[in-house]
């Protein structure tokens, strides 16, 4: 068995290949003239685990690339991030369901798929294989529990995010509670004061996504206002588009951390873990 990772997800891909005991499948990438990816792969084996994030369209392309070019073995598929989840239906007569779309696709030529942190679970019955996903709670707990903070609350930004908050909250021990949240455009919107009353100690802010970080900077002001000692932001998903991570600091954000199922620079923990645990329990 081998690991075989497209360009943006190489660091999580060595370190499931690590927590598997397998090598890596070497991979170049380069460009055509007219810009189209060109790919490959150095040897096989009979098996192939598929790493690779969808993050923007030359990563699905990348993606399909790779996996056909893995179609002697046995291909199993790991998308860390599942983009296009979201658009989970068709919210306006006349749009796609994105993520049906993109489940489709990558369901071909592969044995099975495993996600992390779906933005709703619903969107695995759209893969025409297995699909299964790992929740990344405990982790997001256990990275909490090292920032040393004393009876932190856990913050869910919206009601979506209840299930997610709580798990973590579970790991410490520590209280929870969730905030309302009212979506204006794609990047504003309106978090309303907290129902039980103002918090004056340490809040973390936990979701599954940061994108345009205006959830979190909504709730974090607001928190602030009302005379929150610190808070904290902790997602598994960091995409952090535009100028996210100004805005979340200037919001007030002491720390902000992501998981490495997009590799960044606020990569502070990792999905590889659990992930290995997953494909092989
Ligand atoms: C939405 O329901 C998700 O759970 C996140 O809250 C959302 O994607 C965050 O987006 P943004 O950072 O752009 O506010």
């Amino acid at each position: 068995m081998k690991i075989a990772c497209t360009g943006r997800s190489r660091a999580l891909g060595a370190r499931i290949a690590e927590h598997l005991g397998a090598g890596l499948v070497e991979t170049r990438t380069s460009r055509f003239p007219d810009g189209e990816i060109y790919l490959q792969t150095g040897p096989l084996d009979e098996t192939t685990i598929v790493v690779g994030s969808l993050l923007s369209s030359d990563s699905l392309v990348e993606l399909l690339l790779l996996i056909d070019a893995c179609h002697r073995s046995e291909v199993r598929l790991v998308i860390p991030y599942l983009g296009y989840a979201r658009q989970d239906r068709e919210f306006k007569p006349g749009e796609p369901v994105s993520a049906r779309a993109m489940a489709r696709a990558l369901s071909r030529g592969v044995s099975r798929v495993l996600t992390v942190n779906v933005h709703k679970e619903s969107v695995l019955s759209h893969f025409s294989v297995p699909a299964a996903q790992v929740n990344l709670a405990p982790e997001v707990g256990e990275y909490i529990g090292t920032l040393g903070l004393s009876d932190p609350l856990i913050l869910a930004p919206d009601e979506g995010a209840v299930p997610f908050a709580t798990a973590v909250a579970s790991r410490g021990g520590w209280e929870w509670d969730h905030l309302e949240k009212t979506r204006i455009s794609g990047d504003e919107v309106r978090i309303e004061p907290r129902k039980a009353g103002p918090w004056t100690g340490e809040a973390v802010l936990v979701d599954d996504i940061i994108s345009t970080g205006g959830t979190l900077a909504a709730a974090a002001r607001m928190l602030l206002a009302q005379g929150a000692k610190g808070v904290h932001a902790v997602c598994v998903h960091g995409l952090f588009a535009g100028k996210a991570l100004s805005l979340l600091r200037s919001a007030g954000i002491r720390e902000i951390a992501a998981s490495d199922t997009i590799e960044g620079s606020e990569s502070r923990y990792s999905a590889a873990g659990p992930i290995a645990k997953a494909l092989f329990p």
